[in-house]
């Protein structure tokens, strides 16, 4: 198999659950790539505290207290000089600029908990139970200059019980979640994902 060790960073805001699911599948060796650095617009945050812990290198780009486009010009910089091959966003909470998107096009990718294009933006759980829709779920999809409009890679499905909460649906979509992560960086180690303008064709032999 033609698989490739890939140099991943992740950029985070927060919790780092999904972060987690990657260092965890890394060390259960489901995946052979490296997440290399964990960079955050936060400090502070348990993302930062999960990658000390699995001795990555973390990096703060303070996004506060700045003009939006110096915040964007640090992050291009600080990114590019990580040189990755795939930059995951996990519960990245900034808009990435055009720039950004152009320097490392088809090599971002993000995870949200909503079956794109249902549910873009922020409390996409909340908005499917909103809307009563009676299953939801999670999409794995490359980043494009839009709200969560880039090809998809994968998706996976959850039934929305009358019972759900917004913390229990979120909760159960959250497993999910992060299993189609590390689902979807193999794919992408394995070299299987090939894109043919919006839609992603996934090869069954590279
Ligand atoms: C996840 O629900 C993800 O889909 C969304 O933000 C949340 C991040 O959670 N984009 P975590 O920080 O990975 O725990």
């Amino acid at each position: 198999m033609n698989s490739k060790i890939l140099n991943i960073i992740v950029l985070v805001s927060g919790r780092g659950s999904n972060l987690q699911a990657l260092i965890d599948g890394i060390q259960a060796g489901h995946l052979i790539s490296k997440v290399t650095a964990v960079l955050s617009n936060k400090d502070s945050v348990q993302a930062l505290e999960r990658a000390q812990k699995a001795g990555i290198a973390c990096l703060v780009v303070p996004s506060k207290g700045k003009p939006k486009e110096l915040f964007q010009e640090e992050l291009l910089a600080a990114v590019s000089n990580l040189e990755p091959d795939l930059i995951v966003l996990a519960g990245f909470m900034k808009i990435l600029s055009p720039a950004f998107i152009k320097r490392f096009e088809n090599q971002i990718i993000n995870i949200h908990p909503a079956l794109l294009p249902a549910f873009p933006g922020l409390n996409a759980q909340k908005q499917a139970l909103d809307a009563g829709v009676k299953t939801t779920g999670c999409t794995v999809h490359f980043v494009d200059e839009g709200c969560d409009t880039g090809p998809v890679i994968l998706q996976k499905t959850e039934d929305i019980l009358d019972s759900d909460t917004e913390e229990t649906l979120s909760a159960r979509l959250l497993k999910k979640e992060h299993t189609a992560l590390v689902e979807a960086v193999k794919l992408i180690e394995e070299n299987k994902v090939v894109l043919q303008g919006r839609q992603t064709l996934l090869r069954n032999e590279p």
